[in-house]
């Protein structure tokens, strides 16, 4: 038969309708069981690296990897992650071994992807696969803090692993139930003392009790972005709460480092103690080291300098969100230059968690 235009159009006209009703009886078979044909399995791979490879073009990387939160990115990993992956000295089960396609073991496969490339995984996911999205769309430092993690997990040891992911925990408790398993799960990233493992992660001892209720309330209701911490907020019992945040607030905060007043730590003490008027910045200590302030305002004293740098950052750009309060630091943030945030940083981390009375606070606020 002489094939002209005519039957290649009918072919192609019919072809979508075959297709749907193909579907509509269930000729295609969804059980993952069997596999995929080796060509199905070829292209789905082909086309998944080469749509990470174009996307990760639009990735802005930034200069360095920031290794100073790996040991928070760990504590992730261990709840968010290794459940699929496996992790070191914990393989992958054989129910995920039965997925299609199965979750790799990441340390085999990361040094085949860019930084840009896994970043851009770990934000995305993939879809139709399982692999999901970073809990938190506005949280792109979290995603890096995972890249940067991932760079170093072929080269970790079962005991490095365990020690960054689980600290003084020793393991990771799937469904925290009482409370001194809840308790457990956050000592694996706030330390025992709750000063925190890294430094990407806030000092909690000492903090004002009705700030860290709060703030737990604030993440597990998505009002406070963090893929973190969100997972963390909603897998443990509301009940337990108030005594995580009544523990963790009668532990002595960390001791000031008055030694160390270097221009940069002075300059980001004037600020905050005088603010600048002409530019419209109070005095950050009116709220957050008065006696008399509203018990929600946190004290910042000690909070170490790169967790500081980047709440300040995420406020300015309108991504912290926060308690009812949120607002007013938003405001304060909104024109903060990055040299005077440096400055800032530098200062609280250095600064004592008791004020003297004697701190002069002039207010930039009593003129509005
Ligand atoms: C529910 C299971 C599941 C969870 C949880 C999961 N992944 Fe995946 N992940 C997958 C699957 C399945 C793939 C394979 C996708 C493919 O091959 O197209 C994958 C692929 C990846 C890849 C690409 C590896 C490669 O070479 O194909 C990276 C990187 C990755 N995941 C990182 C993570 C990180 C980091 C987390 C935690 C934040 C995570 N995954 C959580 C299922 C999961
Ligand atoms: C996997 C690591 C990890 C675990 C586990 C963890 N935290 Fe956190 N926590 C963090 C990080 C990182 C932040 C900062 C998140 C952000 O940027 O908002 C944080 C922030 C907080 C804050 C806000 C503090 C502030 O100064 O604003 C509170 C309160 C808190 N965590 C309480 C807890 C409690 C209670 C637990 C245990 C139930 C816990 N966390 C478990 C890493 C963790
Ligand atoms: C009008 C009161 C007010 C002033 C002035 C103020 N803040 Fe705040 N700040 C808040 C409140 C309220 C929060 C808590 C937001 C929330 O999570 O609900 C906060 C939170 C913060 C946090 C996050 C703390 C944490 O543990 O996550 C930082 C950092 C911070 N402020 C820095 C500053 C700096 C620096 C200044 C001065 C330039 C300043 N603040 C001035 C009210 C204020």
């Amino acid at each position: 038969m002489h094939v002209n235009w005519k039957h290649v159009a009918v072919v192609l006209a019919i072809l979508p309708f075959a297709v749907v009703f193909g579907a509509w009886i269930g000729f295609f078979n969804v059980g993952a069981s069997s596999g995929h044909w080796k060509i199905t399995d070829w292209f789905l791979h082909f086309a998944m690296r080469s749509a990470v490879r174009t996307y990760a073009l639009a990735v802005e990387v930034p200069p360095g990897l920031p290794h100073h939160a790996v040991q928070t990115a760990a504590g992730h990993f261990a709840r968010g992650c290794a459940l699929c992956h496996g992790a070191p000295g914990e393989p992958r089960s054989p129910a995920v071994l039965r997925m299609l396609p199965q979750p790799p073991d990441l340390a085999e496969r990361v040094n085949t992807w860019s930084d840009a490339e896994l970043f851009r995984i770990v934000k995305h996911g993939v879809r139709f696969t399982g692999m999901p999205a970073w809990p938190s769309e506005q949280r792109e430092d979290e995603a890096w803090a995972m890249v940067a993690f991932l760079r170093r997990l072929p080269a970790l040891g079962v005991e490095g692993y365990r020690d960054l992911a689980y600290g003084p925990a020793g393991a990771l408790i799937d469904r925290p139930t009482t409370f001194q398993q809840a308790l457990a799960e956050c000592t694996r990233c706030h330390g025992v003392d709750g000063r925190g493992r890294s430094t990407a992660t806030p000092v909690i001892a000492g903090q004002n009790e009705a700030y860290l209720l709060q703030s737990l309330g604030a993440y597990a209701e998505d009002r406070r972005a963090s893929g973190v911490m969100n997972v963390v907020a909603k897998i443990v019992d509301r009940r337990h709460w108030q005594g995580l945040a009544a523990h963790f607030a009668a532990l002595p905060p960390p001791p000031g480092r008055p030694g160390t007043a270097t221009e940069l730590v002075e300059a980001g003490r004037k600020l905050a103690t005088e603010g600048n008027p002409s530019r419209r910045i109070p005095a950050c200590l009116v709220c957050h080291a008065s006696r008399d302030r509203n018990p929600v305002f946190p004290s910042l004293a000690g909070q170490p300098a790169p967790y500081v740098k980047q709440q300040l950052r995420l406020f300015r750009e309108g991504r912290r969100g926060g308690t009812g309060y949120g607002h007013l630091m938003r405001e304060v943030a909104r024109t903060l230059s990055d040299n005077e945030i440096v400055a800032l940083a530098a200062y609280f981390a250095t600064a004592e968690s008791r004020p003297a009375r004697s701190i002069a606070i002039r207010s930039g606020l009593e003129s509005r």
